[in-house]
């Protein structure tokens, strides 16, 4: 049968396509996609994508590495505002940037880096008092930006430094979405613009610092810096000053906001789930008996560690990766033109019902035996550019989940649902919950 060219999606708007829809009720409208075919063709505004969410698809798009690549306009603009980081990078730089970031994630130095992550947690929940409400979205964001700076720079750098940092970074992971989705923001001359461009400037001022720091002083800190200064391609060759620069802009932005996700849904959807609560602080309780969770522990959690999983299957925080196509190409018997920005959603993939039963039901038990189906589970994507930080990010949040959970039960300060908020992350937004301490006697 020829390939015909994907249908599209009802319900687009003149002008604005889908764009209302994906804005106001963006879940609700791409769970209606998967009936409309795989591929299935969405317009937001002027720009058509393709939304791909089946296991068979969505694998073959991000193997097929001749004939979808990470270019368009989409991550022409990404690269515009984090250079070309291993993230971002087209195929054809890809190898050679995986080589020399990769080292910096062996398994032998996790432990290392659980440190700072016992430790980022320890900090955070010293400032939580009984009933007061905290923003368990932002805490984590807090919690995960401090970790990336400290494991990257590690405790090198002075306090101020690496909060001012922490507080460029913020305004940049809210910027820089905005910017892809909606390029005239960067035309106006808004005080958000003026922030952006701040925050910016002085990220690449901060980091550009540290780098000439660590050259001056040539110190091995055992951090992540210090391995990718350390780090050479096979030609020999070391990361070029900007190419350094980038890649850690990279890590910590692909590392800081996703993790932060997995982690303010997992105690979101606890706060929710009685019997699962029940189940945590049980294990919790006989594991960590009130102190903070080391990385010693992570073999005694795995009900913690199924609460992560089956969190990042719900609302995987890398909701939609997305390719362009380098040449006219089908997919499954659909014809897709040259340069179409195609959408693996991992977001549909997760929940589809032949791979699981009950899909939009939180049962972090579903992971308890033989694990999720095969390719149709996949928070950290698949094939060469699968995420290098997947350990790392499954270290943090189960560690910080215990830690958590060891020492306060949380209650939704605000009535209603949750409404996420699909960036470049998919986020569960600001959540004000109230901590009950679940320790006797005086905390902190
Ligand atoms: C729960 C947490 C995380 C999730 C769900 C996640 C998800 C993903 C996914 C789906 C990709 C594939 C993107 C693609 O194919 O284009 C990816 C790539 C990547 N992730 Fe993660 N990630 C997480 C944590 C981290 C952490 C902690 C770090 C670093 C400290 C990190 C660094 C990266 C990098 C550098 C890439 C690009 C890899 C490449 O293209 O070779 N991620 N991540």
């Amino acid at each position: 049968m020829p390939a015909t060219r994907p249908a599209l999606a009802p319900g687009g708007l003149p002008l604005l396509g889908h764009l209302p829809a994906l804005l106001s009720r963006p879940l609700a409208f791409l769970d209606t996609l998967p009936a409309h075919g795989d591929p299935v063709r969405i317009r937001v505004g002027p720009r058509e994508m393709y939304v791909v969410s089946g296991p068979e698809t969505v694998r073959r798009v991000l193997t097929d590495r001749t004939g979808y690549d990470r270019t368009g306009p989409l991550y022409a603009k990404i690269r515009a505002f984090l250079g070309n980081g291993l993230a971002s990078c087209p195929h054809a730089d890809h190898p050679r940037l995986r080589r020399i970031v990769q080292p910096a994630f062996r398994p032998a130095l996790l432990p290392h880096y659980a440190e700072a992550m016992t430790e980022g947690t320890t900090a955070l929940l010293a400032q939580w008092r009984e009933g007061r409400v905290v923003d368990v979205t932002r805490e984590a964001f807090r919690l995960t930006t401090a970790v990336a700076v400290r494991t990257l720079f590690s405790a090198g750098l002075r306090p101020r430094a690496a909060e001012e940092l922490r507080a460029a970074l913020d305004v940049l992971l809210r910027g820089i979405y905005l910017r892809v989705v909606l390029p005239a923001a960067d035309l106006l001359p808004t005080p958000g613009r003026r922030r952006y461009r701040r925050a910016l400037a002085d990220w690449h001022a901060g980091v550009a610092a540290i780098i000439a720091d660590y050259r001056a002083r040539g110190i091995d800190r055992g951090d992540l810096l210090s391995l990718l200064l350390a780090a050479r391609d096979e030609d020999g060759r070391p990361l070029a000053e900007r190419e350094l620069a980038d890649q850690v802009a990279t890590l910590v932005l692909a590392g800081a906001e996703t993790t932060s996700a997995a982690l303010a849904w997992s105690l979101r959807l606890v706060a929710e789930h009685p019997e699962a609560e029940r189940k945590l602080h049980a294990e919790v309780d006989a594991v960590l008996a009130g102190r903070p969770a080391r990385w010693e522990d992570l073999p005694h959690l795995p009900y913690t560690a199924r609460v992560i999983d089956e969190a990042l299957r719900l609302y995987p925080p890398a909701w939609a990766v997305s390719r362009t196509t380098t040449r006219p190409t089908e997919l499954a018997g659909a014809r897709l033109p040259a340069g179409a920005l195609v959408v693996c959603c991992l977001y549909l993939l997760q929940r589809r019902p032949e791979l699981f039963p009950r899909p939009g039901a939180f049962d972090p038990d579903r992971f308890a035996d033989g694990g999720p189906p095969r390719g149709g589970y996949l928070p950290f994507g698949f094939g060469a550019t699968k995420c290098p930080g997947d350990r790392f990010g499954l270290a943090e949040a189960v560690l910080a989940l215990a830690t958590v959970a060891g020492r306060w039960r949380l209650r939704p300060a605000a009535p209603g649902p949750v409404r996420p908020v699909p960036r470049i992350v998919l986020s569960p937004g600001p959540q004000p919950m109230l901590p009950q301490s679940r320790l006797g006697g005086p905390v902190g």
